[in-house]
């Protein structure tokens, strides 16, 4: 059985993909051990506690220092010991210690086709911005390991959304939200838990099923 400790800030509703894949066996193998959320009024929050999940706040404001949070935040993952963290809009940076500590066991989804419109400032909306402002036709979602650079760790799988005319930043990022990111974080976690990932000199794939 994976287990699993998923990282939010906001909305949840990659949370509520990953819980609802597990609830119809999308994933399977998986058990979601806890959520924590640097932000108190996440309503990822109460996604977690409606699946019966253990929901947790750890705001780096309550802590005197960022080197303060980074050691509770990694003290606390230590503690409980994840086979995976899944980043699923988690919006802070994760310490190089919990890096090194985990390798290849930290999953993100970002919005957008690495390598474009990723690494620093290019988080929620701003990356869908980003493709708008560029011209851009194709965008898309990326799921990776984190390794210590920002977005730049294996990918493990991609996903296409066509960019339509007449796109807001807000109606983009539903579409590659419904279309990529709701369907490729599920798959890779299930791929995780069934031992369907291998890598080959620091590329990282699935192994169809
Ligand atoms: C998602 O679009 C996710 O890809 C993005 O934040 C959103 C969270 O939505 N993550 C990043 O931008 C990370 N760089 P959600 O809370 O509804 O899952």
């Amino acid at each position: 059985m994976l287990r699993v400790v998923v990282c939010v800030s906001g909305g949840g509703t990659n949370l509520q993909a990953i819980l609802d894949a597990i609830e119809n066996g999308n994933i399977t193998n998986t058990k979601i051990e806890m959520v924590i959320s640097n932000n108190p009024g996440a309503y990822a929050l109460e996604r977690a506690k409606n699946a019966g999940v253990e929901a947790l706040c750890m705001s780096p404001k309550n802590y005197e220092s960022r080197e303060a949070f980074h050691q509770a935040f990694c003290k606390k993952m230590e503690d409980v010991n994840p086979d995976l963290i899944v980043l699923a809009g988690f919006l802070v940076n994760i310490p190089k210690e919990m890096v090194a500590a985990f390798p290849n066991r930290i999953l993100n989804i970002h919005p957008s086709l690495i390598p474009s419109f990723c690494g620093v400032g290019y988080y929620g909306l701003k990356v869908h911005e980003g493709v708008l402002s560029r011209g851009a036709k194709v965008t898309g979602a990326t799921v990776h390991f984190v390794d210590e650079g920002t977005d730049t760790g294996p990918i493990l799988l991609q996903k296409a959304v066509e960019v339509q005319s007449g796109d807001t930043p807000k109606v983009l990022q539903q579409r590659v939200m419904e279309q990529a990111e709701w369907i490729i974080l599920p798959k890779a976690i299930d791929a995780i838990a069934n031992n369907r990932v291998e890598f080959v000199d620091g590329i990282a794939r699935v192994i169809e099923a």
